[in-house]
């Protein structure tokens, strides 16, 4: 597949937002409050967790909303770079990657944005990325280190007429990568699996998201959990999705950023294909679309796109 260099604006653009609030004021909530004013709907993979499907749902949840219609923008914010391996760039070869977009002012996300399929664009990275958590270490007691990625992608994202959806692949770590991505974000969105003591790391993670409301960005909330590597048929997984049923019903009308999450309906069942297609550097829509795999991604995916439909209706959009 050849790829092109995507035309994005360099420059961010002016522009008037609900209520007079003008786009480049510098407070972290206004900036929030104008991305939300419309484009893109930001989703974090997120999952401290390692190796309970975050990049496989990055790539397949992406590649499916493309499917769907959707403009979709992949940001690989892991210095692991797997999302970028799986979509079968070389993170070796890069000329620019996410690292250089957080460390250079002069370098802009249209500068390191590459296509990788019809409607589907990635930021993509390699493992210097990991340097990042210390070059920006002293820029966090101010909060300045951890909207670095709000404010690069912020041109990207303002408008209606670059992107429908962005997914951020998160590295497992709660560390200033994953903060800058809740900081971008609209939501979270958490793969995990109905595993004994998921829940107990759910918990950690709904307080870090809770902590980043309160600091970083007042309109983060969680949408959902995608059950992944699904094994429906065992007592365990069984149970622990009655306690994660049980545990989201409680959150109802709480006020708490996850009082709205859902269990995203199907859950993701284990299939090969899907650990397969990754090192082809391929979703699995182009490797094996019929599997079970595509077939529980794309579900989902049916379901995200409705759930953004309807909280626009509503206007929480
Ligand atoms: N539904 C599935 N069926 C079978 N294998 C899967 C499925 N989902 C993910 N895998 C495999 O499980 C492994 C972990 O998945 P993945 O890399 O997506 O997790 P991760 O949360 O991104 O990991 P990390 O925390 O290291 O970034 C990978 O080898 C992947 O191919
Ligand atoms: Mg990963």
């Amino acid at each position: 597949m050849t790829r092109t260099e995507v035309p994005i604006p360099d420059q961010p653009v002016t522009v008037e937002v609900t209520g007079g609030l003008r786009a480049e004021q510098s407070d972290g909530a206004t900036e929030r409050i104008a991305l939300n004013s419309g484009g893109a709907r930001v989703i974090a993979l997120m999952n401290q967790k390692g190796g309970v499907g975050k990049t496989t749902t990055a790539v397949n949840l992406g590649a499916a909303m493309a499917r769907l219609g959707k403009r979709v923008l992949l940001i690989d914010m892991d210095p692991q770079g797997h999302l970028t391996l799986h979509m079968g760039l070389d993170p070796a070869s890069l000329g620019h990657s996410v690292y250089d977009l957080l460390i250079d002012p002069a370098v802009s996300a249209g500068d390191i944005a590459q296509e990788v399929g019809e409607r589907l664009v990635i930021l993509p990275a390699e493992t210097n990325l990991a340097g990042v958590e210390s070059e920006l270490a002293a820029d966090a007691a101010d909060g300045r280190a951890q909207r670095v990625l709000m404010d690069k992608c912020a041109p990207l994202l303002r408008g209606k007429d670059w992107f429908d959806s962005v997914l951020i692949d998160c590295p497992p770590s709660l560390g200033l990568l994953t903060l800058n991505a809740l900081a971008l974000a609209d939501e979270v969105i958490v793969p995990m699996q109905a595993h004994f003591l998921a829940l107990q790391g759910l918990s950690k993670l709904l307080e870090t998201v809770q902590l980043v409301k309160q600091a970083i960005n007042p309109a983060l909330s969680v949408a959902g959990v995608i059950l992944c590597m699904h094994e429906g048929q065992t007592i365990l997984a069984k149970e622990v999705l009655d306690d994660l049923s049980a545990f989201l019903d409680s959150g109802r009308g709480t006020g708490q950023p996850w009082s709205d999450a859902v269990l995203y309906q199907p859950a993701v069942r284990r299939n090969i294909k899907l650990a397969e297609c990754s090192s082809f550097g391929k979703s699995i829509f182009d490797y094996a679309p019929q599997c079970p795999g595509a077939q529980d991604y794309l579900a989902v995916a049916r379901a995200v796109i409705a759930q953004h439909a309807t909280s626009a209706a509503r206007g929480t959009h």
